[in-house]
């Protein structure tokens, strides 16, 4: 099963200069807790932003590269159909972006858990437009601001209809 993880703010903005924008730790235990112990399925992009291999997670990185050299364990798609159909033999596999994988992934993903961040920022990349009629929104959770979670955010799935 092919689920999306992501954090969206006002106007659907996930990201400036292939960075994080906010600093949520709340949503970061949340990614973790969700994706530990499973395939995160990520753009080039995203995986060079990241500053090093998540623990405990199998990365799967899409590129048009041919010759990409990525570190011992990591594997390497060339597009995101041939990530579908590896992904048919996992449990779950988690997307977790960015904004090109986010667009090419939409038609396959059965959940979606997308934080909503309450606050606008600048961004250069953005979460597409989905068909929100396609989905139940099967859990709403409020998440806590303190000093360490400055913008109200909340925690949002999805999942596709007539997939039970
Ligand atoms: N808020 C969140 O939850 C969240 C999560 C993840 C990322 N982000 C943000 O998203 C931004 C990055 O997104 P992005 O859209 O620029 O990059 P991206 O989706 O991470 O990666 C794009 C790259 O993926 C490869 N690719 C895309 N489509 C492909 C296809 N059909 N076939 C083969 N390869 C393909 C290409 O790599 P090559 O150029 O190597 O061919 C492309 O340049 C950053 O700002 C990041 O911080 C936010």
């Amino acid at each position: 099963m092919l689920a999306l993880i992501v954090a969206v703010a006002h106007h659907r903005v996930i990201g400036k200069d292939n960075s994080l924008i906010w600093h949520l730790p709340n949503d970061l235990k949340f990614f973790k807790e969700k994706t530990t112990g499973h395939v995160i399925i990520m753009g080039r992009k995203t995986f060079e932003s990241l500053p090093f291999l998540l623990p405990n997670r199998e990365h799967w990185v899409i590129t048009t590269n041919k010759g990409f050299n990525a570190p011992e364990g990591v594997r390497v798609f060339s597009s995101p159909e041939a990530v579908v159909e590896a992904a048919k033999e996992m449990d779950i596999a988690y997307v977790i972006g960015g904004a090109q994988i986010y667009e090419a992934f939409l038609p396959y993903v059965d959940v979606m858990h997308i934080t909503e961040v309450d606050h606008e920022f600048e961004g250069d990349a953005h979460f597409p437009e989905f068909d929100a009629s396609a989905f139940n929104t099967t859990s709403v959770v409020e998440g806590t601001v303190d000093d360490k979670n400055k913008y109200p955010h909340r925690f949002v799935t999805y999942e596709r209809k007539g997939n039970n």
